[in-house]
C-alpha cells in the first residue's frame, strides 16, 4: 500500500511525495506546482487561496499584486516573508483564476494538512473563505470571523479577507490593515506569555491539533467546540512598553 503524506517526515519529503501531480484535474492546465515557501519553522503560517498566474509561472505563492498588497501589510505590523510561511489550499492554479471546487480541494488538502503539521506554526492567519473554512471546520461567512481570535487545538487561528478582495474593492484596504494589527495583537500576547493557552481548544486530533499539548484538555463550546474571542486591536498598543527580554519570541 502506498505511503500517504502523513508519513513524510519533513517538508522536502512532502515536495518529493506529491511529485508531477496528476491527483485532479488542475494537473491539465498548471505550468508550476506551487508547494509553499518560507521558514520551515515559521511560528506564523498564511494560507490563501490558490495559485494565480504569477504564480503558476513563477512555483512561489503570493508573487503578484495580491502578494505585493500582503508583503506590504506584513511590513506595517513589522514582520518579513521570510518570517513566515505561506501556503494556499490547492497548489495548482485554477484555470483563469475560477474558485477552486470541492474535488480540486479535496485531493490537496492531505498535503497542506501534513504541511500545518511540519511546520507547526502557532499562529495561523487564513486568507479568504476557502483557507478559512477549512481551518475552522464551517462555512462562517469571512465577513463575519474576519480579524477574530479563534483557538483550534493549540494554535490560534485568525481569519483575514483575501488581499486580492482589496484590489478589486478598495474600501477593503482599511480592513484589511485593521486586521493585521489585529493579528500582530495575538502575536504579541503570545510573546509577551499574556496569551498561553487560554480557554476553549477543541479540534483533539489532525493537523489542526497544536503541537502546544502542555495545554490542559477543556470543555468544548457548542457543537463544533470553537471557543471565539474578539481580540481589542487596543491591546497591541498596550504592549508596546512591555520589556521583550524574557519573552517567548515569535519574531
Ligand atoms: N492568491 C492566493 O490565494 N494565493 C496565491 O498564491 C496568490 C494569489
Amino acid at each position: 500500500m502506498a505511503l500517504g503524506p502523513g508519513s513524510c517526515p519533513d517538508l522536502a519529503s512532502l515536495r518529493e511525495h506529491i511529485g508531477d501531480c496528476q491527483r485532479c484535474s488542475l494537473a491539465a492546465s498548471r505550468n508550476t506546482l506551487v508547494f509553499g515557501t518560507g521558514d520551515p519553522r515559521a511560528r506564523l503560517m498564511f494560507i490563501g487561496e490558490a495559485p494565480g498566474k504569477n504564480e503558476d509561472l513563477t512555483g512561489l505563492p503570493f508573487v503578484g499584486a495580491a502578494g505585493k498588497l500582503l508583503d506590504e501589510l506584513l511590513v506595517s505590523i513589522g514582520i518579513d516573508r521570510s518570517q513566515v510561511y505561506i501556503a494556499n489550499m490547492v497548489k495548482c492554479r485554477p484555470p483563469g483564476n475560477r474558485d477552486p471546487e470541492p474535488l480540486e480541494l479535496e485531493a490537496c488538502s492531505p498535503f497542506l494538512a501534513r504541511q500545518i503539521e511540519l511546520i507547526d506554526p502557532v499562529v495561523i492567519a487564513t486568507l479568504g473563505r476557502f483557507s478559512t473554512h477549512y481551518v475552522l471546520q464551517n462555512t462562517a461567512p469571512i465577513s463575519a470571523v474576519h480579524g477574530r481570535l479563534f483557538r483550534i487545538g493549540g494554535r490560534r487561528v485568525v481569519p483575514i479577507f483575501h488581499p486580492a478582495s482589496a484590489l478589486y474593492d478598495g474600501s477593503k484596504r482599511g480592513v484589511l490593515a485593521e486586521d493585521f494589527r489585529k493579528l500582530r495583537a495575538v502575536i504579541d500576547r503570545v510573546e509577551s506569555g499574556e496569551d498561553h493557552g487560554g480557554p476553549g481548544t477543541s479540534v483533539a486530533s489532525g493537523p489542526l491539533a497544536g503541537a502546544s499539548s502542555d495545554e490542559a484538555p477543556r470543555a468544548e463550546a457548542g457543537s463544533l467546540g470553537i471557543t471565539i474571542e474578539q481580540v481589542e486591536p487596543a491591546s497591541a498598543d498596550a504592549d508596546e512598553g512591555a520589556p521583550a527580554a524574557e519573552q517567548q519570541s515569535l519574531f
